[in-house]
């Protein structure tokens, strides 16, 4: 994998051969207290984010590498029920170098996970939640039914929000100590959050395939179409045609 932004010259590392050690620099969040809220999607050139009903199919061997990087520097991995359902989350979420990676640096082994699901509505059986080592906590609304509610907390930590917008969802998450959040969307998630304007990071990983016929992210979002939001290239890397962007929000559109 090459770094192509910043550019060679100012970051010194051009040729391909960036080691793990270099990346996790890279994706760590900026200094600071204020949350970082970062996402990251997979997509094929031509905006299709789920193939064959999860987005694996996208996925590339550099993909593959740059994800779990991502998710090892954070604090929490934040996921809407829909993306746990399609793609079960079950098992470690981090190999055991990348666990051991955090604990040298006085981390928790693992990160928080974190369910997204307003209504509750994931069943108690999901393989998430006997499967999955990990701390876990979901986030459901305080109007949610309550049968459903006391179905999850047999299996799982619920905490219930008077609001579950994206800033209520970050503002509970940042009052538990975490401050770098991890969403792997899916899609509806991306979306509010970007509706929100509450969206730090997104890094967007463009695979080299064509899936012509398919819907694109949050196309069948309900809601309507958001306020377009123009973004800058933090970062980008390459390998074998894939590319990997960190887009930030852009204060001002010229
Ligand atoms: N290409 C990619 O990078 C990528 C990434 C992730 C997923 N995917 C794919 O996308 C598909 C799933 O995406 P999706 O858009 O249907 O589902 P999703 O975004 O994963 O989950 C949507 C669900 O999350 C919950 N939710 C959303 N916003 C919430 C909020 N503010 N507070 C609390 N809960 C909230 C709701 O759960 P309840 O219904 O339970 O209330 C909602 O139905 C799968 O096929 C998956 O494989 C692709």
């Amino acid at each position: 994998m090459r770094r192509l932004l910043p550019s060679p010259d100012a970051a010194g590392s051009g040729a391909p051969g960036l080691s793990d050690a270099e990346l996790l620099a890279d994706a760590a969040a900026p200094a600071g207290t204020a949350p970082f809220v970062r996402f990251n999607m997979v997509s094929s050139i031509d905006g299709v984010g789920v193939l064959d009903g999860a987005s694996g199919g996208l996925g590339t061997p550099a993909d593959r590498r740059l994800f779990p990087l991502l998710r090892a520097v954070s604090d929490a991995i934040v996921v809407g029920s829909g993306t746990v359902r399609a793609e079960g989350y079950e098992g470690e979420l981090l190999s055991p170098e990348l666990r051991a990676w955090r604990t040298s640096r006085g981390l928790s082994k693992r990160p928080l996970t974190v369910v997204l699901s307003a209504s509750a509505s994931l069943p108690p059986q999901a393989p998430i939640f006997d499967s999955n080592p990990a701390p876990l906590v979901v986030i459901a609304a305080a109007d949610a039914p309550t049968e459903r509610v006391a179905a999850l907390r047999d299996v799982a930590e619920v905490e219930l929000l008077e609001s579950v917008d994206p800033g209520g969802i970050t503002a509970a998450l940042t009052a538990r100590g975490l401050r770098h959040l991890h969403h792997e969307g899916g899609p509806r998630v991306l979306r509010d959050y970007l509706a929100a304007g509450a969206v730090d990071s997104l890094c967007l990983t463009l695979s080299p395939i064509l899936a012509p016929g398919r819907p694109g992210f949050g196309i069948d979002a309900p809601g309507g179409p958001a306020a377009p939001a123009w973004m800058d290239l933090h970062r980008l890397y390459e390998e074998d045609s894939t590319l990997l962007g960190d887009y930030r929000p852009r204060e001002q559109h010229a």
